[in-house]
């Protein structure tokens, strides 16, 4: 387990969409220990594979510091409903944030580290945070879809 460096802003893995991961070894396992070592390291709630400069669709969630760790490999949003605003910012922004339109709920089917296929049911900041990382893997920042910059 390790902290890896997060790329900033300026960074262009940041906007390439990142490949299906379709090798489930010990490396992705290590990948993603390590994104969840790298988000809480700097108190983020939310980390996606090409924020470390790995583009695979990779990336790892956590709202309540560690209690709740979801870890999305391959994921795909089966259903959304509704809309929520909010304030939000990203560990590869540094110093912006701004107020975002998310969906309120989500459903979303993701592959674990072994290759086991989950659905989770989400909603408020946790359906933030999904969406927001899902973004990440397609080369969005938040900062595309900011509406204003206070709440
Ligand atoms: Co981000």
């Amino acid at each position: 387990m390790a902290v890896r460096e997060i790329v900033k802003l300026g960074d262009e893995t940041l906007r390439m969409k990142a490949k299906e991961v379709t090798e489930f070894d010990s490396h992705l396992g290590v990948l993603i220990d390590d994104m969840f070592d790298t988000m809480f390291k700097a108190d983020g709630v939310g980390l996606a594979a090409p924020q470390v400069g790995i583009l695979r669709r990779v990336c790892v969630v956590s709202v309540d510091g560690g209690i709740t760790k979801y870890e999305l490999v391959n994921p795909v949003i089966v259903k959304a409903s509704g809309t929520q605003r909010g304030a939000e910012g990203c560990l590869s922004c540094p110093g912006k944030s701004g107020v975002v339109v998310r969906p309120k709920k989500l459903t979303v089917q993701a592959q674990n580290r072994y290759g086991e296929t989950k659905l989770y049911k989400v909603d408020g900041f946790t359906a933030v945070a999904f969406s927001h990382e899902m973004d990440h893997l397609d080369g969005v920042l938040f900062i595309d879809k900011v509406i204003s910059e206070d709440d």
